[in-house]
């Protein structure tokens, strides 16, 4: 498909749910224009992951001074890897990509993420990033506080079961152990945590053009995509 408008670069802001498929969209918009794509989950996880394995968790709760007191020490960067088409996280020089989506982590990155400090360092990282325009960055508020003004917002939305149902069978393709029901609750509860936590809550921005995929193929999402991407001056 070859796009006519617009001629310059833009940021196409991606929020949404979690488990909608948001990177799987935001990758394919990506590459469909060449642009550069942003997981910023990814780096909310890496940090979440980094709290794990460095003694910010104790019995399974989150301490938040211990985790603010080694901002410093965590770097995070991302290194394109062809074979998936996308980037690979980083923690200190450590590949991290494969670690970074366990149970584990996904119950307890709500926490984390709604930490005021780590918020402020990861959206001035996400910021940098997308300076140069050329960006499908995806999220829970790029378009409303990463990139306000971004050209293009786009709002991902489906049913919890469909979402719990797709979060299942990746997890069960990567031979993790963990019942439908697990995810099912990980997914309501992050569902409310993101919506209700004090700073950044997860919300439609105003401009946001919102993409119910339940019953969508990915082809689908595409044309969806297309027919939008087309009417932008
Ligand atoms: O997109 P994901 O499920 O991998 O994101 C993991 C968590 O990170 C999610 O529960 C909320 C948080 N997050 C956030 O608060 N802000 C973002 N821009 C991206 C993710």
């Amino acid at each position: 498909m070859k796009y006519s408008k617009p001629n310059r670069k833009i940021v196409i802001a991606v929020d949404g749910f979690s488990s909608c498929g948001k990177s799987t969209f935001a990758k394919m918009v990506a590459a469909r224009l060449g642009y550069i794509f942003i997981d910023t989950g990814a780096m909310y996880r890496a940090v979440t992951l980094y709290a794990i394995e460095n003694g910010c968790i104790e019995n399974g709760i989150l301490n938040e001074e211990r985790l603010v007191a080694s901002l410093d020490d965590i770097h995070i960067d991302f290194r394109f890897n062809p074979d998936r088409g996308a980037s690979d996280i980083y923690v200190n020089g450590q590949w991290v990509e494969g670690k970074i989506r366990t149970i584990t982590v996904s119950n307890l990155v709500s926490a984390v993420s709604a930490i005021g400090q780590v918020r402020e360092r990861l959206v001035a990282m996400q910021q940098e990033m997308g300076r140069e325009k050329g960006v499908v960055m995806d999220g829970r508020d790029i378009g409303t506080v990463v990139f306000p003004n971004a050209e293009l917002k786009i709002f991902m939305t489906a049913d919890p079961e469909v979402r719990a149902e797709r979060r299942y069978l990746e997890l069960q393709a990567k031979g993790e152990e963990v019942s439908r029901q697990e995810i099912v609750e990980n997914i309501r509860q992050r569902d409310y945590l993101d919506q209700n936590r004090a700073i950044s809550p997860l919300r439609k921005a105003d401009d946001a053009i919102v993409l119910d995929n339940g019953g969508m193929s990915l082809e689908e999402e595409m044309e969806w995509f297309d027919n939008i991407f087309s009417t932008l001056a």
